[in-house]
């Protein structure tokens, strides 16, 4: 005699097959067709969906570079004007850190999806494997990408994101402070803490995003001593660490501890 289920057991039955069916499909086991129509479900939906996304990332993140390389030096003077007044108000260094657990670098095909805080630990790791020991190429490591946080309050990623390079034709020599790049990270997080940090710390946070071979020939002395001495050390950390399947393992507490210890108070963002 059949047995009449309540309309919940019979939801629970139906979704159990569902789930089942699924399950079953994924993993091969319906038999011989089952184990075909599991092949084809993967070729079909996993591979090329996941190879679609990987271009269109790729193709978007081109586009918000070349945006930005076409800055120009009245859209740097009118950017750092906008951003000289804060858009956080005061807040701890640490924290401002951790949202950088929510920003992604859409211009950044090394690290796709990744979260800058991962990018950071990714770096950190790699300098604590190498046995970096010098106290301020962490605080660089730790301050670096900071300025990434303006891509919370919806500013345009190539206001933010990007390699940075001389614009216009500066003289030989002529000292970094005197030569235009485009607006971005660097500069927004450097004009927060340059009066925080040791000067070499400052200046290798807002030249970061420049290579070092496109800085030296408008270094002076002073820039030269911080491209050699800490720049052109942790610039390699930053740029060949980058990884979107490698999951860092670092001890964040200690990191906190350094930051806490730099900036005791709350600073205007
Ligand atoms: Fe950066
Ligand atoms: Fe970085």
């Amino acid at each position: 005699m059949a047995v009449a289920k309540s309309p919940e057991a019979e939801a629970v039955s139906r979704r159990g097959l569902l789930v089942g069916g699924v399950a079953a499909l994924a993993t091969g086991v319906v038999g011989a067709a089952g184990g075909y129509q599991a092949r084809r479900f993967r070729e079909r939906m996993i591979t090329p969906a996941a190879d679609s996304a990987t271009s269109e990332f790729r193709r978007h993140a081109a586009a918000i570079r070349a945006t930005q390389s076409r800055q120009t030096v009245e859209d740097v003077v009118a950017l750092r004007r906008k951003y000289q007044d804060p858009i956080f108000g005061k807040a701890r260094v640490w924290d401002m850190i951790e949202k950088l657990g929510m920003c992604v670098d859409a211009s950044d095909d090394s690290l796709m999806c990744t979260s800058q805080l991962l990018h950071v630990q990714q770096v950190l790791e790699a300098m604590e494997r190498d046995g970096v020991q010098d106290r301020d190429l962490f605080l660089v490591a730790l301050l670096h990408d900071i300025g990434k946080v303006m891509l919370l309050t919806n500013a345009a990623p190539e206001h933010v994101v990007g390699y940075i390079s001389p614009l216009g034709e500066p003289s030989h020599g002529i000292g970094l402070e005197n030569v235009i790049f485009q607006f971005g990270h660097d500069e927004f997080i450097y004009s927060r803490i340059k009066d925080l940090v040791p000067e070499r710390v400052a200046w290798t946070v807002r030249y970061h995003s420049a290579m070092v071979d496109t800085l030296r020939p408008y270094c002076n002395e002073q820039d030269l001593a911080h491209l050699d001495g800490c720049l052109a050390v942790f610039q390699p950390f930053d740029l060949c660490h980058k990884s979107y399947r490698h999951l860092p393992h670092v001890d964040m507490a200690k990191y906190r501890a350094l930051i806490e210890d730099t900036f005791p108070q709350p600073i205007l963002f």
